[in-house]
């Protein structure tokens, strides 16, 4: 088998692809021959050595990687659910960028009929991230107006979905002009590089938005939490913005400036603004089932219902994964990148 694995932090050339001995399934777990790999931002601030869970669960190396499809080729005893030869999803709390994975029974799916490989692998971080997000924490009323940044990346395209299955009403932000008619569903989309963005979103929802998705960070939060409407609440789940575009590695002056500058929130004006602000880092949750297993089965169903649809997917073979990386890193990808095998 052959797996990507990173030494010490680093830029892209720290991702290196090595052989070693192919793994065997314990009791309950099974082995999956990997045919695609889902590739997310987390991944690249894996390589980086600045992703905190990283850290705390694996160190140094480590394989990135979240979300994989493929067949299954070994199931270890008391594997009951699945059997040789199925086509199947796994989510995996690192280790992902691999040809060959051994993961529990409960961490895998079975890949529906309607999907590919590459789709299947595109599906679970950024549906589980935007339902978790919404269903968990927003709670969207039918209606309600939702301000969804970085929109057309794969958590934000994941997001629109859901909230129009919610019956909210959507308002799309982008970063790039070659992204706007790429954001299928939403009501309006704002170039943040050709519009002003606030001034914009204040025509569309001069009361507020109900509910603010925001990855941004230190560049967005100060204004999100002023476009609240009362009773909205601001959902932060990521900090895309400490880090520049395309740099493969932190400016650590910038990175040390916005993290000083992200703002703080005072309980008392929440309470008296009647705003709310959340965040969450699923990476954290692995193990609840409730969180990240059970939703699983709802978004395939609702997948096999034709109530979702994958997102726009753009392929790289898995000793590309740097190519990948970079071009996520870029700020300028659409949709999901994915890592494939041969
Ligand atoms: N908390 C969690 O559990 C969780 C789970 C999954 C993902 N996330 C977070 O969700 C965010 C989106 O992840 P994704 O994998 O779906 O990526 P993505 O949205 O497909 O790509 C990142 C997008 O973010 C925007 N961006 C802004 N500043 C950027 C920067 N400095 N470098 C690169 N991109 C920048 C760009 O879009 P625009 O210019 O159009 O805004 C870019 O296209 C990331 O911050 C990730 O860490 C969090």
């Amino acid at each position: 088998m052959k797996k990507i694995v990173i030494s010490k932090p680093g830029n892209y050339e720290a991702l290196e692809l090595k052989e070693f001995e192919n793994p065997r399934p314990n009791k309950g777990q099974v082995l999956i021959e990997v045919k695609a790999i889902g590739v997310n931002f987390a991944d690249c601030l894996i390589r980086m050595g600045v992703y905190q869970s990283a850290k705390d669960f694996v160190g140094w190396p480590i394989t990135p990687g979240f979300e994989v499809s493929g067949i299954i080729k070994e199931v270890g005893e008391g594997v009951t659910q699945f059997v040789v030869g199925q086509k199947v999803i796994a989510t995996t709390l690192f280790g992902g960028y691999t040809t060959h994975l051994v993961v529990s029974e409960d961490q895998i799916f079975p890949l529906p009929d309607a999907l590919t490989y590459e789709q299947g692998a595109a599906i679970p971080v950024i549906f589980l991230t935007a339902y978790y997000a919404l269903f968990e924490l927003a709670h969207p009323r039918n209606g309600d107006k939702l301000l969804i940044h970085s929109a057309a990346g794969g958590v934000g395209s994941a997001l629109i979905q859901m909230g129009k299955l919610a019956e909210c009403k959507m308002f799309a932000v982008v970063g790039a002009k070659h992204k706007v008619p790429t954001v299928i569903g939403a009501d309006v989309v704002i170039d943040k590089s050709t519009q002003n963005l606030w001034e914009e979103a204040k025509k569309f929802a001069p009361e507020g938005f109900d509910v603010i998705l925001d990855a941004n960070g230190t560049e967005t939060l100060k204004a999100d939490y002023k476009h609240l409407a009362s009773g909205g609440k601001l959902v932060i789940y990521g900090f895309h913005s400490l880090f520049e575009k395309g740099r493969g590695s932190p400016n650590w002056f910038k990175l040390l400036y916005n993290y000083l500058t992200i703002p703080k929130f005072n309980p008392m004006s929440l309470t008296n603004q009647n705003k709310s602000v959340m965040g969450f880092n699923l990476s954290y949750m692995f193990k609840k089932k409730d969180i990240l297993q059970k939703p699983v089965y709802k978004l395939l169903e609702w997948f096999r219902a034709g109530k979702l649809q994958p997102p726009p997917i753009k392929t790289y073979k898995l000793e590309d994964a740097a190519l990948a990386q970079k071009d996520l890193e870029s700020g300028q990808t659409v949709g999901k990148l994915v890592l494939i095998n041969d």
